[in-house]
């Protein structure tokens, strides 16, 4: 195993009613000028943002109020919201959604914090040394961003998505009501469980590192998101089933399931991000449309950990070779992906890419990478080419 840190400082407040701990909370971390941060208007329609509106007005919070982040957020709205912030002495962003929202808090937050370009920092030019303390209400369980150290930008000119962490983003706060990701639409829940899953998943096919406590760990969180999305497509109102799958996406990526491994793998997330910066695809299912071709490109160069997904995640019976038994634990993914109505391949996402285009998918991958990356088999642009030509039927 190797040596790590765990940090994860975010107080979480999770259940049925803890929106009514937001003023207790903003008074702990000392916010008094906020931007309330959110998305194309989810918020407002189920209600959520007027009541987080009247809370604030009745504490006697000054505010100001920036919608508009989409997913796959961009980095125009960023700017506008540093402006914003900057103008108005803003000292606390309070978003109010899902990961897109959030991640362009976290974003703007860098921007008003630091001189010059925020984009240097998704751009791997320099390091962020302050943020705006940033506070969350979730509202979709996807991305861990609640509690995470990243977020992920896409600026327009070029379309290019690119990932930054910091320790320094990471949320004060997170108020978790799984209630409020009731009124997604099932392909969004379908989405955030396939993400949440991936973000273990990332961790768990490695060639270094690996510790029984995180597999073990990894393993029932792979089972219990599994589990509990089957239960969303049939019973979208089930409490319990929300529970497990918010509390899960935010363990997904606070590296509870990474502790002692190399870092992970992370190239089919690469992979899928070019894929939402070109095509502006949702990130769960584009990651479920490149994961069974990255999986099948990689698996010989990292068989024991194939061999144990299939046994211990997908149920697969210990029977056969190695090979066949890994190759059955992929299989079995994708019958899951498709269960929840997930694609398996570009064509099922969506899109068609011509061979220039996916010339120009790996090129830009590779370089937004700086080399070769992957911890399962370590990908060159080659390499990249051609799971998006495998992914492309
Ligand atoms: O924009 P609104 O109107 O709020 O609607 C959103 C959006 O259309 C809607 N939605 C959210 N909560 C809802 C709801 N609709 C009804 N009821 C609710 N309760 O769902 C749609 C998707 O929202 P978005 O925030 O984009 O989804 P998600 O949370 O999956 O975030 C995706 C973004 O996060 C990045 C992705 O690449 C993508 O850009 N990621 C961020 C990570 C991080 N910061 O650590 C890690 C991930 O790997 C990922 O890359
Ligand atoms: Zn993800």
């Amino acid at each position: 195993m190797y040596n790590f840190d765990f940090y994860t400082p975010t107080r979480v407040a999770f259940g049925k009613g803890t929106e009514s701990r937001l003023i207790g909370l903003l008074n702990e971390f000392g916010g008094r000028k906020l931007l309330v941060h959110y998305g194309g208007g989810s918020v407002i329609r189920s209600g959520l943002l007027g009541r987080v509106q009247a809370m604030l007005d009745e504490a006697g919070f000054d505010y100001v109020m920036l919608g508009g982040a989409v997913p796959n957020p961009r980095l125009s709205l960023v700017y506008e919201g540093i402006d914003l912030c900057k103008k108005e002495n803003v000292d606390f962003i309070l978003a109010v959604g899902g990961g897109s929202a959030i991640d362009s808090a976290k974003a703007i937050g860098y921007g008003v914090a630091n001189e010059g370009d925020v984009w240097d920092f998704y751009d791997r030019k320099r390091q962020a040394t302050a943020c705006l303390p940033i506070g969350v209400i979730l509202t979709l369980s996807a991305t861990g961003t609640e509690m995470s150290n990243s977020s992920v930008i896409t600026k327009e000119e070029g379309w290019i998505k690119r990932g930054y962490g910091n320790d320094i983003c990471r949320p004060k706060f997170a108020i978790m009501d799984p209630t409020f990701t009731m009124t997604l639409p099932d392909y969004q829940t379908a989405c955030g469980c396939t993400d949440i899953m991936m973000h273990t998943m990332e961790r768990y096919f490695t060639n270094g590192g690996n510790m029984e406590i995180t597999d073990s760990l990894a393993e029932g969180l792979l089972r219990t998101v599994k589990e509990n999305a089957k239960i969303l497509i049939k019973d979208p109102q089930n409490y319990d089933a929300r529970a497990e799958v918010m509390w899960s996406g935010s363990l997904a990526h606070n590296n509870l399931t990474g502790c002692g491994s190399d870092g992970g793998d992370w190239m089919p997330h690469q992979l899928e991000h070019e894929l939402g910066g070109l095509y502006d695809v949702a990130h769960g299912a584009g990651l479920a449309a490149v994961w069974g071709s990255w999986a099948r490109y990689v698996y010989k160069d990292c068989l024991p950990r194939f061999r144990k997904f299939a046994v211990n995640v997908m149920g697969v019976a210990e029977e056969g070779t190695d090979e066949e038994i890994a190759i059955k634990g992929i299989e079995a993914m994708e019958s899951f992906y498709h269960e929840i109505n997930m694609p398996v391949n570009l064509r099922e996402l969506g899109i068609n890419p011509s061979d220039d285009d996916l010339a120009l998918l790996a090129h830009k991958c590779y370089v937004a990478q700086g080399g070769p990356r992957g911890s399962a088999k370590p990908l060159d642009e080659s390499d990249m080419l051609e799971i998006y030509r495998m992914a492309n039927k």
